[in-house]
């Protein structure tokens, strides 16, 4: 078999056969195959797509590539959730506590952030002395005592999604559905689970920018899962704004306690509840998704979440103190307040510019090495449909660095103000099952 023969099959526009498909995969997993016959391939993918049966084979020839995780030793169905990226997106931090305080163990592994996107992991570092990091029988351990450990993506798993991805990042390839859906269901086939719920983001701050392909994207990955017998759901929700007020990383676990202790913005607890009663209705601990959805509500305000989360970060070296007093973490010595100039309501909160604005901060990486300033990001003050007026704080920008002009100019930009009240938007725009 030949690369160049397979780049022109797909550029095409012909299917490849499963034989092919695991030959490239393997051949640029093993540097028999360079980049720049891969990039070729990409892009050849990103104008003529796969069919379900292609994606599913790069699902698993990816899969294949490397380890797959034995979580044979924790005791129930393992449900993990998967949020396809996202601004402001603490929903791991709530709904991983939230479904593990009524018994469905959550055995995740989270990344990091890069570019505007957060990660779920940057985001528990910022609590003192929390390790992210365990070794296999810890990690089980962990799970089985406390139903909840979340560590970092380690060990040799799918490394031919770490090498695609690096290479799509700067070939302009990452927004292809059938990549997208390779790459997401690679990882969760990898790590084990025995259920998966993805939050598949939809809006400006999203890869996918319109319902119609959140959905093609949605019902690609769950029949990938279905393909293999791992049940699988997907929820199409909102990003067409941050989500919550708090974009950054100890500021987000700052909401995200709030939350698990009863309060927060309505349409992002709608979020968590919706993605936690799926997850325990796929953990086989409730019968229905009402009975899940009433029951998850009552265990944040009765104080059931922030005592898991309480006993998860102490599990993992953390400091737990922070559950109960928040100021413990860590806080920026710099804030400025961003005001508005015009009078009317907020139309949009572009999530990409915020995303962007809180990784100059300080609160992201511009390249994989940069350092994390934990207290650096953003506060929204005020959210799509405000009403504002001139002077109206709309955003506070902390970090430990000094903030300059350009870093209100860039978060200045991703609102916009006009003279009407615009349509609401719903948090949760569809369930595909
Ligand atoms: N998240 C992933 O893990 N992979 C993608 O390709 C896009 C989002």
């Amino acid at each position: 078999m030949r690369m160049v023969d397979l780049i022109q099959k797909k550029r095409d526009g012909y299917c490849l056969t499963s034989e092919e498909i695991d030959f490239l995969v393997s051949g640029f997993t093993n540097g028999s195959i360079p980049d720049y016959q891969m990039s070729a391939f990409l892009m050849a993918v990103y104008f003529q797509g796969m069919d379900i049966r292609e994606t599913t084979q790069l699902t698993m020839s990816m899969v294949n590539s490397g380890n797959i995780m034995d979580l044979s030793g924790i005791h129930g169905i393992k449900v993990d959730k998967h949020s396809t990226g996202g601004v402001g997106d603490k929903t791991s931090l709530i709904v991983g506590p939230l479904v593990a305080a009524v018994g469905v163990p959550v055995a995740k592994m989270s990344g990091r952030g890069l570019g505007h996107t957060g990660g779920t992991i940057d985001k528990l570092e910022s609590i003192e002395g929390f390790h992210v990091e365990l070794s296999q029988e810890s990690f089980v351990e962990q799970v089985n005592k406390h139903k909840i450990a979340i560590v970092s993506q380690t060990g040799n798993l799918t490394p031919a999604d770490k090498k695609l991805y690096a290479l799509r990042d700067v070939t302009a390839t990452v927004n292809s559905i059938p990549l997208i859906a390779g790459s997401i269901m690679s990882k969760k086939i990898a790590s084990g689970a025995d259920a998966i719920v993805l939050d598949v983001k939809m809006g400006s701050g999203a890869f996918m920018k319109t319902l119609a392909d959140a959905r093609e994207l949605a019902k690609i990955m769950v029949q990938i899962g279905q393909g293999l017998k791992i049940k699988t759901i997907a929820i199409i929700t909102d990003m067409n704004q941050p989500l919550g007020y708090e974009v950054g990383n100890a500021n987000e676990v700052k909401e995200a306690i709030e939350v698990l202790g009863g309060k927060g913005e309505a349409g992002f607890i709608q979020v968590c509840l919706t993605i936690a009663a799926y997850m325990s209705v796929a953990g086989g601990i409730y019968g229905d998704f009402n009975q899940a959805y009433t029951i998850l509500s009552g265990v944040l305000q009765n104080g059931g979440a922030l005592d898991k989360f309480k006993q998860f970060i102490e599990a993992q070296g953390g400091r737990a103190a922070v559950a109960e007093n928040p100021d413990l973490l860590p806080r920026a010595q710099n804030h400025v307040e961003l005001k508005s100039t015009l009078a009317g309501y907020i139309q949009n909160i572009n999530a990409e510019s915020v995303g962007t604005a809180a990784m100059l901060l300080g609160a992201g990486r511009k390249t994989k090495n940069d350092q994390i300033d934990y207290a650096a990001g953003i506060t929204l003050k005020k959210k799509t449909g405000d009403e504002v007026g001139p002077g109206d704080v709309l955003a506070v920008l902390h970090s430990n660095q000094a903030i300059k002009p350009e870093n209100c100019q860039i978060l200045s930009k991703a609102f916009m103000i006009g003279p009407q009240r615009p349509e609401e938007l719903p948090f949760v725009y569809d369930v595909i099952e």
